[in-house]
């Protein structure tokens, strides 16, 4: 990038060819207030916050709206400037109910931060603000359009950041306000909940239920992890006060999701009303009763040694939320041949073929057979590259979709040669497809193209990790004399089962009605009490790091004691 060089304020600054105004000062510290301003946003100019004046140009300029040119003479703190501004959010205050004290987000507000940077201490105009509608349709966050500013971050951010383009304005003057779809309330939109809209706001106008009222973000603790939802791995930050999550963000800085989340991995985790499992169980009398963890070691080890459980004969499963550090000690309790992934199975297509995440976003033709990641971020990402770059999406499903309405064509499963014209046509073709799907059908996917690329979506956030460790998915478990299930916190519904085990030990974090399938249950951590590292659908290894302290051991520690009690 070619260096410009601009005086602000009398003083020579540098800057690249192609940024803003604003990006010179904020890049150079120099303070220029801003509210509909966002670094993942595109800019629009609508609070009129960054006002500068230009030597040469009539007016007031928005510096976020502006190219900094070499040359430039900028002044951003004349004291005209500071009375337009301080104008602005005298007005901004005016318009609608910002009683600061009885605000949740009070203290972190951007509205309230810039109204004392300019010496603002009380309200101007008197109170004569509309009473407009609290939208608290949704289950995890609620819109307070009594605090909106109507920045448009959240608009932005659901089209540019989420792909889903379910919010806009309608209105005008004073009646301007934020819709959801043609206006409806957000829960009856075809909002997915991804919380985009909730973290971008400056105000207190988007307000998240479980963090309400609980504390400021400087009495909180942040941690950097990744989120164990799917095998995307999005960069995540864990807000957490008095050993509790008060939410999860996403990391504006990972280069993985950009900030983006889904409902699975930001709001799900901190709802989840599943009783822990704390204390290890032996069944007893056809019942499970509370042990402490050294019987239960104990009696893992004699019943091995009572029913002749060798590994020969005993099958570990491990699930995908399990971090490559507890996989590998997982595996070398077994044969190698003896372990596999717990949950549902990905066929991958050849390495050759092999796709990777920015493969999405570059592809001028998706092809998306038999699968729905509308609520997924993955479904973000497809949504953004047909909707920003005009990518085609070709649509293989015989049942209802939420991308009908974006794809290029929808066929069915049996006329899938519909799909070679589209994908010939294509530079840089691509196609998706997730768990269920046979080797059969993957092998007709790949015979569709001789230049596309092939994504096996894998469902677990560690899927990927536990391939490269060598745990092989189609190990046949019903001839399992022993069962080992190391869960984590997975769900174990649908997925865990006895098989034709005559012992099984399950190894899992929640008391729920399927642990009583087992004959031993030991405790596991979630994934917030865990630090070690997960493996992404692209093979990138990413830290996952505690942000909780856990009321159990690690499943290191457990392991590790069961291997040394049977080695005796
Ligand atoms: Fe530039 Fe709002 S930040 S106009």
């Amino acid at each position: 990038m070619a260096k410009i060089k601009l005086i602000i304020n009398g003083n020579e600054v540098t800057g690249e060819k192609g940024d803003s105004v604003l990006t010179v000062c904020l890049n150079n510290g120099i303070y220029v207030p801003t509210l509909c301003h966002h670094e993942r946003l595109t800019d629009i100019g609508s609070c009129r916050l960054c006002l500068v004046e230009i030597e040469g140009q009539k007016g007031y300029r928005p510096a976020c709206c502006t190219e900094a040119n070499d040359g430039m003479i900028v002044k951003t703190d004349t004291d005209e400037i500071k009375r337009l501004r301080r104008s602005m959010i005298e007005l901004l205050f005016s318009e609608r109910n910002h009683f600061c004290m009885f605000c949740e987000v009070s203290g972190d507000c951007e509205l309230q931060k810039v109204a004392y940077a300019h010496g603002i201490e009380h309200a101007k105009y008197d109170y004569d603000q509309p009473r407009v509608r609290v939208d608290a349709s949704r289950s995890y966050f609620v819109f307070d359009e009594n605090r909106c500013i109507l920045c448009q971050r959240c608009v932005r951010a659901c089209s540019e950041i989420a792909g889903h383009n379910v919010l806009d304005l309608a209105g005008r003057s004073a009646e301007t306000k934020i819709i959801a779809d043609l206006n409806t309330t957000f829960g009856e939109s075809s909002c997915t909940s991804c919380g985009t809209c909730l973290q971008i706001c400056p105000t207190g106008a988007l307000i998240d239920r479980k963090s309400a009222y609980l504390g400021r973000m400087e009495q909180c603790n942040i941690t950097k992890s990744t989120c164990s939802f799917c095998s995307v791995g999005c960069g995540i930050e864990v807000v957490t006060r008095d050993n509790h999550i008060l939410k999860i963000n996403g990391d504006w800085s990972s280069l993985v999701n950009k900030g983006v989340l889904c409902v699975h991995g930001r709001f799900e985790p901190i709802h989840d009303k599943k009783e822990r499992l704390i204390k290890p169980m032996i069944k007893k009398n056809h019942s499970l009763q509370e042990v402490e963890l050294d019987e239960a070691i104990d009696y893992i080890s004699e019943k091995c040694k009572e029913m002749n459980i060798n590994t020969d004969n005993a099958i570990g499963l491990i699930s995908p939320k399990a971090t490559n550090e507890e996989a590998n000690i997982f595996v070398s309790m077994f044969r190698k041949d003896m372990v596999g992934e717990f949950g549902p199975y990905t066929v991958l297509p050849n390495e050759n073929q092999t796709a990777t995440l920015s493969d999405i976003s570059s592809s001028d033709c998706i092809v998306m057979y038999k699968m729905d990641p509308n609520t997924l971020v993955i479904g973000s990402f497809v949504k953004l590259a047909v909707r920003k770059n005009n990518t085609k999406l070709v649509l293989v499903d015989d049942n209802k979709n939420s991308f009908d309405t974006i794809s290029s064509i929808k066929i069915k499963s049996d006329e899938l040669n519909l799909a070679k014209e589209f994908l010939s046509r294509a530079s840089n073709p691509l196609i998706i497809y997730t768990s269920g799907i046979s080797e059969d059908e993957v092998k007709r996917l790949s015979g569709l193209s001789d230049k596309a690329k092939l994504m096996g979506f894998l469902a677990g956030a560690n899927s990927r990790g536990l391939r490269n460790i060598g745990i092989n998915s189609k190990i046949d478990v019903s001839k399992a004399k022993a069962l080992y299930v190391l869960a984590c916190d997975d769900e174990l519904k649908d997925n865990f089962k006895r098989y034709n085990a005559a012992f099984v030990v399950l190894q899992t974090s929640y008391l729920t009605p399927e642990i009583e399938d087992a004959d031993v249950v030991l405790p596991s951590p979630i994934w917030a009490e865990k630090t070690g590292s997960i493996t992404n659908i692209d093979g990138l290894v990413q830290n996952v790091t505690k942000s909780l302290d856990s009321p159990v051991k690690t499943n290191e520690e457990i392991m590790k004691l069961l291997i040394d009690r049977l080695s005796r």
